[in-house]
């Protein structure tokens, strides 16, 4: 395994998801521990994009529970019918919301947060597993080169589990 992680300094996210991806897998491949793996790859995202926050949520029972992630202290459980992650959770599609204030349900764990996308995970058996949820200090700070980037990512995750 690597020992660390090597990406281009550049603003184009585009190049880092390619730069990034191969070594996330080569980071998860050997490892069974999900926690182990989810851990990791959110110190990738951290290190990468310097995102706000970056962490995962897990199904358990009827919430989603907080798990591996980077960033400040957050909520540890969401309800599906709350917040951004609820609004993916129960929706099965990415959500990308450019302004937190104008989505009714979103859930303010950090003030600084301004704008976040939120990205379901699948078990094999088509129900939703958990999602990703990264988050920005800055407005409008997500697109489609992060959905498609952080999709790759979830690919990934989706063949672990
Ligand atoms: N923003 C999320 C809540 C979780 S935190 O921001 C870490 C939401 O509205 O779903």
């Amino acid at each position: 395994m690597a020992e660390s992680l090597a990406f281009s300094k550049t603003a184009d996210r585009k190049i880092i998801y390619e730069e990034i991806i191969p070594q996330i897998e080569a980071l998860v491949s050997g490892e069974t521990d999900l926690v182990a793996n989810l851990a990791n790859i959110c110190a990738v995202l951290k290190e990468a994009f310097d995102f706000f926050w970056v962490g995962f949520y897990l199904k358990k029972e009827n919430q989603l529970v907080l798990n591996a992630f980077q960033g400040p202290i957050a909520c540890t459980r969401i309800d599906f019918d709350k917040g951004v992650c609820g609004h993916a959770y129960t929706t099965r599609e990415t959500a990308i919301v450019p302004n937190v204030d104008e989505f009714p349900e979103h859930i303010a764990c950090a003030s600084a947060s301004k704008s976040e996308i939120v990205l379901p995970i699948f078990e094999k058996d088509g129900e939703v597993f958990g999602v990703l949820d990264v988050d920005s200090d800055k407005l409008n700070d997500f697109s489609e080169i992060d959905a498609e980037g952080l999709g790759e990512i979830i690919k990934i995750i989706e063949s672990l589990i």
